[in-house]
């Protein structure tokens, strides 16, 4: 879609970290904003500084993982903007920790909030963008869904899912005039789920892209119809296409070069500052 002057477009996980960056992109490039997110406090913090930018946006506080929620947040849209012609599913939420001592309902949240909730969003949106002949829909996945990712292996396997699912409805689509797009973000700097990890130096294999690489990507997704965008330093991109070829010389890679022990590390200071804030 070239030209998004009006066109409706809701971003989910507005309210903080790299949501608002994607808001901003989306504003500037003339989107009509939905921003989505359970805290209406960060919605309205988001707004405001969009609203600058381009069309005042509309707040719709609510949570992608409950079908009802994902029902009045389409119907909110529709009623107050018109139907959706772009749909950004970012809201994401992370367990890093050792999969043994993942709780069953923390597996549940993390599938429902980043793949339930992306595939959920988007059969919801879906009808409109058909009778429009017109639309597009980007999940933000992670490198994590495209190698190994232990220790965020609730995560990986959601983001993996998100792989699966942008390329097998992308293809589903074909001919209908709705494009649908991944952008795979590396760890992002400054804000968002990975900026407070504490686990001592980041291996140099790893690197960190800041919140308005991502945010690009994800119009230039739209704009060009590509169907993914790996956002990420030139060594982890060219790992990611290694890893196309060869997933074990990758985790070979990976495991040699600390990133698995960096990551081990992440997941046992949170287990560690979890009990701490756990009631004795
Ligand atoms: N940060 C990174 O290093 C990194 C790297 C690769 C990929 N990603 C992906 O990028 C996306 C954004 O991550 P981030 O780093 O910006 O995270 P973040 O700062 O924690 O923000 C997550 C956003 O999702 C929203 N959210 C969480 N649960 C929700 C729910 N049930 N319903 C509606 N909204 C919900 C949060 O708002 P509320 O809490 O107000 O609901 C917040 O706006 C995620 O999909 C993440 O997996 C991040």
């Amino acid at each position: 879609m070239r030209e998004l002057n009006n066109v409706v477009g809701i971003v989910t996980g507005a309210s903080r970290g790299v949501g608002p960056h994607i808001a901003a992109e989306l504003a500037r490039a003339g989107v009509q904003l939905a921003l989505v997110a359970r805290s209406e406090e960060g919605l309205r913090a988001t707004a405001e500084k969009i609203g600058r930018l381009g069309p005042e946006p509309l707040v719709v506080p609510a949570d992608v993982s409950d079908e009802g929620a994902q029902r009045r947040i389409v119907e909110t849209v529709r009623r107050e903007l018109g139907p959706a012609g772009i749909l950004v599913n970012n809201a994401g939420i992370e367990h890093i920790t050792r999969f043994q001592d993942a709780s069953v309902e923390s597996i549940r949240q993390v599938l429902l909030v980043n793949l339930f909730g992306a595939e959920a969003m988007t059969r919801l949106v879906l009808p409109d963008m058909l009778r429009a002949g017109r639309g597009h829909v980007v999940n933000i996945g992670s490198v994590g869904g495209r190698t190994a990712y232990p220790y965020a292996t609730i995560n990986s396997s959601a983001k993996h899912g998100l792989v699966g699912f942008t390329w097998s409805l992308r293809e589903e689509l074909r001919g209908t005039g709705v494009g649908v797009s991944a952008v795979y973000p590396t760890l992002i700097s400054d804000v968002g789920i990975s900026a407070g990890w504490q686990a001592g130096r980041r291996p140099p294999l790893l690197g960190r892209v800041g919140p308005d690489e991502v945010a690009r990507a994800v119009l230039k997704c739209i704009r060009e119809d590509k169907v993914e965008i790996t956002v990420a330093p030139v060594m982890e991109k060219v790992a990611d296409v290694v890893s196309a070829l060869s997933p074990r010389l990758t985790a070979w890679i990976a495991r040699n070069g600390g990133i698995y022990k960096y990551l081990r590390g992440v997941a046992d200071a949170q287990t560690r500052s979890q009990q701490h804030s756990e009631p004795a």
